[in-house]
């Protein structure tokens, strides 16, 4: 996902930030930090695959925005020594644009598709023999004399990445081998990325400077670096030469981040559900209405964090703020949430 947003602790990248990801991205599942059963899993596929010489099966990876999931498909093409080719739901326009792509795949290649809910429905169809029996059927001529020419596809291996594994239907997510969640990290596992960063990018973190960042970091490693390269910026301009506990506190206070990761987008949200709404339930329409904000960056940006730390719970009737939400803004508890059976 990519997006010009002006908060610093989105899990979204901004367009400026390529650069950077590509040179933090981890090469290998070695470097790569955290979710360790989607790796132990991971690294099993790749060496049965090896042993077999054979691509391995599609996979699929599903998590919030800036976990992962595009650096573990470019891991898993490296791993087994093949190209990645990449694209994604969006730019499938057609049904010609992926019968183009799929046809000009080699023997063991991957294929990545970011965004894979945002297939439309001639793409996807296109796509199910393909991942079935490797074979792709093209119509040729118009009117009475068209016909369909069934064309055989080299053996690859598609991984398709989404933030709303919802969203996908059931034929598809049916023709993946396996799927791994990828979840929020721990403090831990974000202080050991920012640790590795620093090193990188010659960032004298101390460790305290790097607990501190990580504790405002969304347990999300984009927004650690982001947060990271902020505080050198703040630190170089004022001339601190190491970022120690107290530097990181400043620059945080400065960009209104609070100890949580929230910042002031995230408090207005949680505000207008308690004042507007009496705590919920709300439907994601009438919030992006009241927030100006769109329908799929409040799904996808701020809601799974807010319900990763028990702010806001979904209900089927919509969201609901919780007690701890109402103590986080200093605001009093809605009356109608006081003999909720929720709270
Ligand atoms: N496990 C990890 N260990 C170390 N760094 C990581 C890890 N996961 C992600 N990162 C860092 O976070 C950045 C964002 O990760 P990535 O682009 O793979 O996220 P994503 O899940 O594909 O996000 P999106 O949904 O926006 O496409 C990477 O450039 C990398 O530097
Ligand atoms: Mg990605």
């Amino acid at each position: 996902m990519t997006t010009q947003m002006p908060h610093v602790t989105s899990p979204v990248r901004t367009n400026d930030e390529l650069g950077l990801e590509q040179t933090l991205r981890p090469k290998t599942l070695d470097e790569y930090v955290g979710q360790t059963h989607v790796k132990k899993n991971l690294s099993i596929l790749i060496e049965a695959a090896r042993k077999r010489h054979e691509p391995i099966e599609h996979l699929l990876f599903y998590g919030p925005p800036g976990l992962g999931k595009t650096t573990l498909a470019a891991i898993v093409a490296k791993s087994i020594g093949t190209n990645l080719r990449t694209t994604s739901g969006p730019a499938l326009e057609r049904a010609g644009d992926v019968s183009a792509i799929l046809s000009n795949l080699k023997d063991g290649d991957v294929l990545f598709i970011d965004e894979i809910h945002r297939m439309n429905h001639a793409v996807e169809e296109i796509l199910y023999p393909a991942m079935e029996d490797f074979v792709i059927d093209i119509m040729l001529g118009k009117g009475p004399s068209a016909r369909s020419v069934r064309l055989a596809l080299p053996r690859f291996t598609l991984i398709g990445a989404t933030t709303r594994i919802g969203l996908l239907s059931s034929p598809l997510r049916d023709r993946f081998g396996a799927t791994y969640h990828l979840g929020f990290y721990s403090e831990d596992e974000i202080v050991t990325i920012l640790a590795r960063s620093a090193r990188i990018l010659s960032i004298p973190l101390e460790p305290e400077g790097g607990e501190r960042i990580a504790q405002s970091a969304r347990k999300t490693p984009r927004v650690a670096n982001r947060l990271l390269k902020r505080v050198r910026d703040f630190a170089q301009v004022n001339g601190h030469e190491r970022i120690t506990k107290a530097v990181a506190e400043k620059t945080l206070a400065m960009l209104a981040v609070d100890t949580l990761g929230l910042d002031e987008t995230d408090r207005a949200l949680l505000k207008v559900m308690i004042e507007q709404f009496q705590g919920g339930p709300v439907g994601v329409k009438a919030l992006s209405a009241a927030l100006a904000e769109e329908e799929d960056t409040i799904a996808d940006v701020y809601e799974p964090f807010l319900m990763q730390i028990g702010f806001l719970t979904r209900t089927p009737r919509g969201r609901m703020v919780t007690k701890e939400a109402c103590a986080h803004v200093n605001l009093p508890l809605p009356r109608s949430l006081i003999q909720s059976p929720l709270m």
